[in-house]
């Protein structure tokens, strides 16, 4: 993502490219909260939110994932889609930690080396408790780790990272927690860079690893993605805009620059939602307002196929592309019209 760049569709920059063995050029980036972030050659993309990478994890994936709701000693079934520098994982494992939550954690991921090179930098090493950079390390040195909950720290944890595509890796984590997991969080790079994650298929996958009341939490709005998850069974919710007021949570127009979603949380279960008559304090998840259910009657709803799951990007885009030109959907610019949003 460029450093002005975090829209809620999710562009994180140029160009697609093709999934192969990771080899490109990764550049070291600083983050608007001073956190270190990475740029992808092979992607053409940056890692996150120009506005901050440790920023981004709290807000749109530890917030929404509403730890408060795990009574202390239970254990959380987490998946983490696209482990890069670890930023999520070690957000969540922290709070929970802190709740006295117990965790099972699966990573998917094509590169080790984003977590080699974070765990290179002592400005990343230092946003973590000494706890937390340990299993970091394990996890880069031997794939998995293991702590057990002991005396003053609670909710021990254990996991493990399966390396490639996640495309094929993810059928070894299925076969371990289909239907058991309380939260899938999916930070691949944007659906127009990397449409092989965001395919209806592997999102309907992602989907099967969820328990009924199980949540699968993204930074992206895209209303391709919006529409598979809803294909997929599961009920949609928006990932509340930092700032956003009563007007916004109605789906008012945003305004220029203003974003209209930080992204999205779906489960196989109604979310709990604003109602629109009055706001609670924690202000983290809403229903869809008329300008995103809008969205989603448009062309831009078009999903992204990949039924082998192992097609390139280019040819997912073109036949996305080819889908949109013969569908009878509204028009996207128009819908950007409409609301005042920047073509
Ligand atoms: C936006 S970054 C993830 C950032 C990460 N969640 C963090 O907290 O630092 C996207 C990641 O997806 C990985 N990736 C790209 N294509 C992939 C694929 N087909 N399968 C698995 N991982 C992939 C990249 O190597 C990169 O680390």
């Amino acid at each position: 993502m460029t450093s002005s760049d975090c829209g809620p569709e999710g562009a994180r920059a140029a160009a697609a490219a093709e999934v192969g063995a990771p080899g490109g050029r990764l550049e070291a980036r600083r983050t608007g909260d001073g956190s270190l972030s990475l740029w992808s050659e092979d992607f053409g993309e940056a890692f996150h939110c120009g506005r901050g990478a440790l920023a981004e994890a709290h807000a749109k994936f530890v917030a929404p994932a509403q730890l408060e709701r795990f009574a202390p000693g239970s254990s959380l079934q987490v998946v983490d889609v696209c482990v890069g520098l670890g930023y999520n994982s070690a957000a969540l494992l922290e709070a929970a930690a802190d709740r006295g939550l117990a965790v099972r954690w699966w990573g998917l991921e094509l590169d080790p080396r984003p977590l080699q090179l974070a765990l290179a930098d002592p400005g990343f090493r230092g946003l973590w408790r000494p706890g937390t950079v340990a299993l970091l390390e394990q996890l880069r040195d031997q794939g998995a780790w293991h702590r057990p909950a002991a005396g003053a720290v609670p909710g021990g944890s254990r996991g493990r990272w399966w390396l490639g595509d996640a495309r094929q890796q993810l059928a070894a984590v299925l076969a371990e927690a289909r239907g058991q997991c309380d939260l899938v969080l999916h930070d691949a790079f944007s659906p127009g860079h990397c449409p092989q994650l965001w395919s209806m298929e592997f999102l309907a996958a992602l989907a099967a690893l969820l328990r009924p009341d199980g949540r699968l939490l993204t930074y992206c709005a895209a209303a391709a993605v919006r529409r598979s998850l809803q294909l997929a069974g599961l009920q949609l919710a928006s990932i509340a805009a930092a700032g956003e007021d009563a007007a916004d949570a109605q789906g008012q127009p945003p305004g220029a620059g203003q974003l209209w979603s930080h992204g999205t949380a779906a489960s196989p279960q109604a979310l709990p939602v604003l109602d629109g008559r009055g706001l609670p304090p924690a202000r983290i998840l809403r229903a869809l307002g008329p300008l995103e259910l809008e969205h989603l009657q448009t062309r831009a709803a078009e999903p992204y196929r990949d039924p082998s799951g192992r097609a390139p990007a280019a040819e997912i885009l073109a036949k996305r592309q080819r889908a949109q030109g013969t569908s009878t959907a509204g028009s996207t610019s128009a819908w950007r019209r409409r609301w005042g949003l920047a073509p």
